[in-house]
């Protein structure tokens, strides 16, 4: 495959000037190749910066549109709301994440009834900005249930899909899921409504960021792996979107993203669909701190998100996605 030698072949030819490096480029990214997460907050007029993760905010309702008309003007396809749920509202089973009124349903309608369909909606179905335990599920003797919270999950996806969420994306790793909410989905109706499966999801140290501007840091008894994914694994991750597939998931996500390059790209290649990739929260901290102590270059952030590109990801979940307009220029 590889063809031609040196000195009659000089790949450094094509480098030398800038315009034919441009020439060549093999991936390139653009902004619709990004979803932007917000992160919600009750109250009025308000941006509270989350300290781990410096340049992100926790905004109260009233500011979404300004976020929105920004996301708009740089041409995003989407973005993902995340609440931070009040503790005094979080309990044992949830129960915040079907209440109709809570953050996310208040946050879809506003977004719904001011744009329509300029911008896509994504919201996660899991329950831990919901619950006191801060585990994405029900929990029984400290474990987590499978069947159990699979159905309150069909009952928030049903309630997010009714207030006009066009992308569902269960995040809670719950083996069956995505068959019963796609079920329950067609069933009411709500048959263009779209999944996209957190299908390889990852118990990842990488989410501490996360869990704290949702608010679920503290809280969080334990960790994760007895339901997301051990990251020794592989193959195992090719059986989750298999089944993730057949249950019909209509994208699918690896998460996090940048240690987890390989899976992106086996991923693709082996099944053809369209994949997205999470640069998660402990990504975005360490990328930041290191520019912001001059430890490295501004660049490094679109060097790290075009190699999701060059894995194989048709689009990008990223915290930079509100400064595109700078890191692309
Ligand atoms: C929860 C959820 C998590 C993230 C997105 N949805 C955290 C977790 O599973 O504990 C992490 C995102 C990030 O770290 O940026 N279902």
């Amino acid at each position: 495959m590889i063809t031609g030698k040196f000195p009659s072949l000089r790949l450094r030819r094509s480098r030398k000037n800038e315009w034919s490096r441009r020439l060549i480029q093999e991936n390139n990214l653009t902004a619709s190749d990004f979803i932007l997460p917000i992160f919600l907050i009750e109250g009025k007029n308000k941006k509270i910066p989350v300290k781990s993760m410096q340049g992100v905010f926790r905004h109260t309702l009233d500011k979404l549109p300004s976020i929105i008309d920004k996301s708009l003007k740089m041409n995003l396809p989407m973005i993902a709301l995340f609440p931070n749920t009040k503790t005094n509202k979080k309990n044992k089973k949830g129960s915040e994440a079907l209440n109709e009124d809570n953050l996310v349903c208040r946050a879809i309608q506003l977004i719904k009834k001011r744009y329509k369909n300029q911008i896509g909606i994504m919201c996660d179905v899991a329950l831990d900005p919901y619950t006191s335990h801060g585990h994405d599920g029900l929990l029984k003797s400290k474990y987590v249930l499978n069947d159990e919270t699979v159905e309150v999950l069909i009952k928030q996806s049903l309630l997010q899909a009714q207030m006009g969420c066009d992308v569902l994306a269960p995040s809670d790793m719950m083996d069956g899921r995505i068959g019963k909410i796609r079920k329950s989905l067609d069933k009411s109706g709500y048959n263009m409504t779209q999944i996209l499966s957190y299908a390889v999801k990852y118990a990842s140290g990488y989410y501490g960021p996360f869990r704290d501007a949702v608010g679920s840091k503290g809280l969080l008894n334990g960790n994760k792996k007895n339901y997301q994914m051990d990251f020794r694994n592989s193959d195992e991750a090719l059986r989750e979107v298999a089944l993730d597939i057949k249950e019909g998931a209509d994208m699918v996500m690896v998460k996090p993203g940048l240690p987890y390059l390989d899976i992106i790209k086996s991923v693709k290649e082996n099944f053809k669909v369209p994949v997205l990739a999470y640069q998660v929260s402990g990504e975005y901290s360490l990328l930041t701190n290191g520019i912001n102590k001059r430890l490295i270059d501004n660049d490094v952030i679109i060097e790290s998100l075009t190699s999701f590109k060059r894995a194989g990801a048709n689009a990008i979940v990223s915290y930079f996605a509100d400064r595109l307009d700078k890191i692309l220029k």
